[in-house]
């Protein structure tokens, strides 16, 4: 048996389902929506210093087995989300606020964690190190390198009681890649790993073979029941590796006995992406019952 609650760093989730950051969370009503919904917290859209239109329409599509993506990084930008904060303590809700954020380019970083660092109603912060949809970017956490000059960057200038900081990670497809990216979180105060993203760079063609999303010739982030696989076995990896960092699963989820699955594999808490867009808000009743 899983305890319903979760505590993380001096932060209570009532419950260890969430949403997965880009799914229901971009606008105003979509977090307000989060927040008197039962999930156990509120991930933000991944957001950049400024507010960003993002990639052409269409740029999502799901059917029965997978979904696919190329938002683009469209965010209302950093402050945005901040604000987001109080409006949400408004609403009544009574669970984490996570902020994700995306830095882009150099300096990015610095001014996007002071600014949420400085807002008293965000909990706690996901750094995106797996977005496969900028042009001319590569997912960085298939950097180790710069992964590690990231976070010796971030954690150069982390107080003690700064606010807890996880990071959102791509899939991994070979052991010695979890070797390799364990080595470099083990030397961080890591919050939580949150694995997997959508697994980049694939390819969707219609009945009529055209690309169902507009953006980079079709090609996006691929997520939906097809990737469960993938998620349990990072969870699985990392778990056993970084026995000490909790970890929220992330891919695939459609049931209940998924969520078990995840656990199993050794997460600590999932979030949901797909189903979360095909059913809405309510897919946390369902999945809890
Ligand atoms: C986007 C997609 C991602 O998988 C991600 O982690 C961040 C942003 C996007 O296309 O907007």
């Amino acid at each position: 048996m899983v305890d319903r609650e979760f505590r993380l760093k001096g932060l209570r989730f009532p419950n260890r389902i969430m949403n997965a950051s880009g799914c229901w969370c971009t606008s105003a009503n979509e977090l307000i929506d989060l927040a008197r919904s039962s999930s156990g917290a509120v991930v933000s859209k991944s957001c950049t210093v400024s507010a960003r239109a993002g990639n052409p329409l269409p740029r999502y599509y799901h059917d029965d087995i997978m979904s696919i993506n190329s938002t683009g990084l469209a965010n209302n930008g950093c402050g945005f989300y901040c604000d987001m904060g109080s409006l949400l303590s408004k609403v009544g809700y009574d669970k984490p606020y996570i902020v994700s954020i995306a830095p882009l380019k150099d300096g990015d970083i610095e001014f996007l964690l002071h600014q949420v660092d400085a807002t008293p109603t965000v909990d706690a912060i996901e750094l995106n190190l797996s977005c496969p949809n900028i042009t001319g970017k590569s997912q960085v956490g298939y950097d180790f390198e710069a992964v590690k000059r990231l976070l010796d960057g971030v954690f150069a200038t982390r107080s003690k009681d700064a606010k807890p900081l996880g990071v959102k990670l791509p899939a991994y497809f070979d052991k010695s890649h979890f070797t390799a990216i364990a080595d470099v979180l083990k030397c961080y105060d890591i919050a939580f790993i949150t694995c997997i993203n959508s697994l980049g760079y694939g390819l969707v063609l219609s009945d009529v073979l055209d690309p169902v999303i507009a953006p980079h010739q079709g090609v996006g982030g691929v997520g939906g029941k097809s990737i469960l696989p993938f998620g349990l076995a990072n969870v699985f990896h990392l778990h056993g590796l970084l026995p000490h960092i909790p970890i929220i699963g992330c891919g695939g989820i459609t049931t209940k006995k998924d969520v078990l699955r995840y656990f199993k594999a050794g997460a600590s808490m999932v979030q949901i992406g797909t189903e979360l867009i095909k059913q809405g808000p309510s897919v946390f009743d369902a999945i809890l019952e």
